[in-house]
């Protein structure tokens, strides 16, 4: 899905699919570099945070000139608690044993930073010889937690976005750019569409990956 298809949805598009494609390989040079300075006979383990990385993992897994493994987690930051209370629930949890291994979590977005933050610390006490993160976007301004981001694709504002994987409730992630939504689309359906709980200090939807 192109920006034009879902027009009035967007207030603007932040990034194309060719300034994103051209993004994600110079990252990859970059993963490939360190990796061939890791000295490792194991491959690089890829970690896709479910759903909202599917894209980014697809395109950067792809762009990789390195062998790498691929897995997958899906958790949820959203309990019973508000928005960004730091509580984190597996949903789904890896099939590979990390003892040993250097692990790259690759994820969609850091907004607050507390679901991926937990997530590092949580695949450390695993025994890793290593864990990393690459994140397609991040947004300084809404950051509360410092995560140390080894490959980060590109700084946004703090407004809601969608596109490339990432979903206003679970649309929009089939659209190949990124892109600001615009309010009218979340405003009229808060109500029905977004749990209480699942709202920010300022009727902002949020999601959960
Ligand atoms: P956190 O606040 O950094 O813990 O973000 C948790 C998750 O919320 C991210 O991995 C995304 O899946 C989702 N999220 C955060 N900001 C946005 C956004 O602007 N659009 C869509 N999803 C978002
Ligand atoms: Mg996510």
């Amino acid at each position: 899905m192109q920006p034009e298809d879902v027009a009035g949805d967007l207030t603007k598009v932040l990034h194309t699919e060719a300034e994103i494609q051209a993004r994600i390989a110079e990252l990859c040079r970059r993963i490939e570099a360190d990796d061939a300075a890791a000295l490792d006979e194991q491959p690089l383990l890829l970690v896709g945070v479910l759903k909202g990385a599917v894209m980014v993992m697809a395109d950067l897994a792809r762009e990789l000139r390195i062998p790498v493994e691929m897995d997958w987690m899906a958790v949820s930051s959203y309990g019973s608690s508000t928005r960004s209370s730091g509580v984190v629930r597996i949903l789904k949890d890896l099939d590979t044993e990390l003892a040993g291994r250097r692990v790259l979590i690759v994820e969609d977005i850091i907004d607050s930073g507390l679901t991926l933050s937990w997530l590092v610390e949580n695949l450390r006490s695993r025994g890793p010889r290593s864990v990393e993160v690459c994140a397609l976007l991040r947004k300084p301004e809404a950051q509360r937690i410092a995560v140390d981001v080894t490959y980060c694709g590109f700084d946004i504002p703090d407004e809601f976005v969608i596109g490339y994987g990432l979903d206003y409730a679970e649309r929009y992630r089939n659209l190949r750019a990124v892109g600001v939504l615009a309010r009218h689309v979340y405003e009229h359906e808060e109500t029905d569409a977004v749990e209480l709980d699942e709202q920010e200090d300022g009727g902002v939807p949020a999601g959960e990956g």
